[in-house]
């Protein structure tokens, strides 16, 4: 099937259920702006409100982490002028389509996620049904747009082949070309930002140790603070790349760094090949407090102005049922709903 009949359109989004890490920014939400402002696509960005809540989330912290979420979001430069901004359950498209998609996706392919896997933990039995059913309402948040293109941190690949697949059966099952196969974006030197405690752990806002992550909205002593505690190795940096095979603490600092800096790895290494960690961790250090501290007092103006928030999300979803609700109708055309 030739994408070409699609308009080239970008969407993502993340979970509202904790604080950003330097890894959503680094992983996902960098690219957002950066392909916002390339102008090729029409880009759509979303707080998944309705995947946080398969976990379970305390209602008034879910309220608020949805609007510090938006302020992040604006406040790393995504423009409301220019991408629309939504929540999810304010565009009730989203959740339809999931349902005609728990229908198309199989069990056996939900039981191969790893992120089910991990989340669900031993107890899998006592994880809720839409746990399970996550990536298919996943599927459905970026099929609803017809999107072309989904940045997402390394993570997010196997939910995005699942989006494909789905895509790929329901126009197969119902004789159509409806649905895109959507391309993942997973890019940039930094698509799997590590724990500073653990080299081999993903950075996670869920992660126990608070000195595993930076915080977006962690202060500069702080940001400092961990990156000098953060674990690494008694050797120099290397001058060239093969030279971080197997020392996964500090090729996670190197890559944070060219990620941050927008150089390449082989360019950070030419620069500072030779360093010892007691020279590059402050480098490293200041760098991020320079990229990451406007964006924190930016997020702290914004959540001055709830009002304002709430204002432009509501907006944001009219904008996105203009495309949503037109492409939900002529699914359930093609499914064989009556009224529709
Ligand atoms: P989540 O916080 O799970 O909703 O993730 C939101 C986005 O951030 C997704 O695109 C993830 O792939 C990305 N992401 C989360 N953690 C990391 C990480 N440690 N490194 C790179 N990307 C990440
Ligand atoms: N599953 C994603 C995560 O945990 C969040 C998400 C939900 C998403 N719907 C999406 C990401 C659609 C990209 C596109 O990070």
């Amino acid at each position: 099937m030739s994408d070409s009949q699609f308009t080239p359109r970008v969407f993502s989004g993340m979970q509202p259920s904790g604080g950003l890490t330097l890894g959503n920014y680094l992983g996902a939400l960098k690219r957002y702006v950066e392909m916002q402002d390339e102008g090729t696509y029409e880009t759509v960005y979303c707080m998944v409100d309705l995947h946080a809540i398969t976990v379970w989330q305390d209602p008034a912290e879910l309220a608020a982490k949805t609007r510090e979420l938006a302020a992040a979001y604006i406040a790393a430069g995504v423009d409301p002028e220019r991408s629309i901004l939504i929540n999810q359950s304010q565009v009730p498209e989203h959740a339809q389509l999931g349902w005609v998609f728990n229908c198309v996706a199989r069990m056996g392919w939900m039981q191969r996620m790893t992120q089910f896997k991990d989340k669900a933990g031993k107890n899998a039995q006592n994880a809720s049904l839409g746990l399970f059913g996550y990536p298919a309402l996943m599927a459905a948040d970026i099929l609803i747009y017809h999107a072309t293109h989904v940045p997402v941190g390394d993570d997010q690949k196997q939910h995005l082949e699942l989006t494909r697949d789905i895509a790929a059966k329901f126009n197969h099952d119902y004789g159509v070309d409806f649905f895109p196969l959507t391309e993942p974006v997973i890019k940039g030197a930094a698509t799997r930002v590590m724990s500073l405690r653990d080299g081999s752990k993903k950075m996670s806002k869920s992660d126990p140790s608070d000195a595993s992550r930076i915080n977006m909205t962690d202060d500069a002593d702080t940001i400092a603070k961990k990156i000098r505690k953060a674990k690494t190795d008694p050797d120099a940096l290397p001058s060239e790349v093969k030279g971080l095979e197997d020392r996964p603490e500090a090729r996670n600092l190197v890559n944070i760094y060219a990620a941050l800096a927008d150089m390449s790895v082989e360019q950070v290494l030419a620069d500072h090949g030779g360093a010892q960690f007691g020279t590059f961790k402050p480098a490293l250090a200041e760098l991020a407090v320079a990229k990451l501290s406007p964006i924190a007092s930016e997020m702290t103006r914004l959540m001055g102005d709830v009002t304002e928030i709430d204002r432009l999300l509501a907006r944001g979803a009219e904008q996105a049922r203009e495309i949503t609700a037109p492409i939900l109708k002529k699914t359930y055309e093609i499914v064989g709903m009556v009224g529709s």
